[in-house]
């Protein structure tokens, strides 16, 4: 593989943008949004809820805002698609407003638990009508007058931070969320950025997000990072392939995703970052990597925020390096768009590669160079178990087959075409 590309936007930075500047006054423009399904159905969200939301043809987004706690009640359910950043931001939102929603989302989506977030939610003062286990489709019924909370997170999660920071924009005072680890911070970046009061502090305890209630929300100029979680699959597939050169240019280099980066250095992987520089109050800088042999690596547990979702391409870095790659503290990917420990397990042992699946944890044991392949993977409606594994069917001496493609929409339009632009040819049966 050889080339320079640039990833997708920032899927995370990308929902945030469209909900915060539909909370926020005057009009907001984003360049570089990720136009993948899951940030559209919160474009088509936010719109249902109020806002103005406009695609200047080939160009940026426009969004004009409701103002904080101006939202409207929508007239039809929620579609969120895939989503369950979309959904659980959106439960935060919607909790401090005073209407009535119905989200729902699809296969994948409504078999996701979101107690995570309507526990801390109702303490706020929202009420929540859920089907068992508290899944969707959900009515969620928003008070007019919430109230602010401290909250310590019983998980990293990024996810449930935010829905709680967002619920505390509408509230009075100082809403606060602790977390024992620091997860990605994008929305106390982005809310910085739109004007409002919102600081961290760290002790031994863990990191507090602190959020002053009811600021002005003022609509910015902004542009969306490309994507590391995106990223992560022609970097891996350029490790892994002999004699690949690739350059990556403007992607997020937020301080809590850049956690693969460190496993591939570690691994072996020839990388340079350079052109360091700041984008919408986040960092970026252009990536090159060049293919090298690689080896296993110990992961330690703590480094799991800031690469949740890069495990799946992890395992399949280490399916092609040599020797035993052990992974710890995975137990939040079995709550994905998948269960993404047992779906990677499964998948490799199907192309023929050794590993340990525990409750919390992958061992897998590379051989050094190819990998058998030879497997048909059922990707589960889960978009980076579908890239993985046509990433390890470039380095198969057998094909490996998915059997739908259809969610990588999700988070990396385009995919099979970047990729070939490469040189790395993924065919459809
Ligand atoms: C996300 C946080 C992570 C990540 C997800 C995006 C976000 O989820 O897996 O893809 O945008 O906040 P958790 O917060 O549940 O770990």
């Amino acid at each position: 593989m050889e080339g320079c590309l640039r990833v997708p936007g920032d899927k995370s930075i990308s929902h945030r943008a469209l909900m915060i500047a539909a909370l926020a006054t005057g009009q907001t423009t984003i360049h570089g949004l990720l136009e993948g399904e899951d940030v559209l159905r919160t474009a088509a969200a936010m719109e249902a809820l109020g806002a103005d939301i406009e695609r200047e043809s080939g160009g940026p987004w426009r969004v004009w805002g409701r103002g904080l706690g101006g939202l409207t009640e929508p007239g039809g359910v929620l579609d969120m698609g895939n989503s369950g950043t979309g959904a659980r931001l959106l439960l935060g939102i919607l909790a401090s407003h005073p209407l009535t929603a119905v989200l729902t989302g699809d296969d994948s989506l409504r078999g996701r638990p979101m107690a995570r977030v309507t526990a801390p939610l109702a303490d706020m003062g929202a009420r929540f009508i859920a089907r068992e286990g508290c899944r969707l489709p959900l009515t969620v019924v928003g008070t007019g007058d919430a109230a602010p909370i401290s909250y310590t997170l019983p998980v990293a999660s990024a996810q449930v931070k935010s829905a709680v920071l967002l619920a505390g924009l509408n509230a009075p005072g100082e809403t606060r969320v602790i977390e024992p680890a620091p997860t990605r911070d994008h929305t106390e970046r982005m809310l910085r950025t739109f004007g409002a009061n919102i600081h961290a502090t760290q002790d031994a305890v863990g990191r507090m997000v602190t959020l002053q209630g009811q600021p002005e929300l003022k609509g910015q100029t902004l542009r969306v990072p490309g994507d590391p979680s995106s990223a992560a699959f022609p970097l891996v597939a350029a490790a892994i392939l002999p004699g690949s050169r690739l350059k990556l240019e403007g992607v997020g280099m937020n301080p809590h995703r850049t956690g693969l980066l460190d496993c591939l250095q570690e691994m072996g992987a020839g990388i340079t970052i350079e052109n360091r520089r700041e984008e919408a109050g986040e960092p970026v800088a252009d990536i090159s990597i060049q293919a090298a042999p690689l080896h296993g690596i110990e992961v330690p547990a703590g480094r799991a925020p800031s690469m949740i979702d890069e495990y799946p391409i992890l395992a399949v870095a280490a399916a092609c390096a040599q020797g035993a790659t052990v992974m710890r503290g995975l137990a939040e990917l079995r709550v994905k768009e998948s269960d993404r420990l047992s779906a990677v397990a499964r998948g490799l042992t199907a192309c023929g590669i050794e590993v340990e699946e525990g409750p919390d944890s992958l061992t897998v044991h590379g051989q050094g160079g190819r990998v058998p392949g030879g497997a048909a993977i059922e990707a589960a409606l889960d978009h980076r178990i579908a890239m993985s594994f046509l990433i390890l069917g470039l380095a198969a001496e057998r094909p490996v087959t998915i059997d739908d493609a259809g969610p990588i929409e999700t988070s990396f339009p385009g995919f099979a075409e970047t990729m070939a632009g490469l040189g790395a040819v993924l065919t459809a049966p």
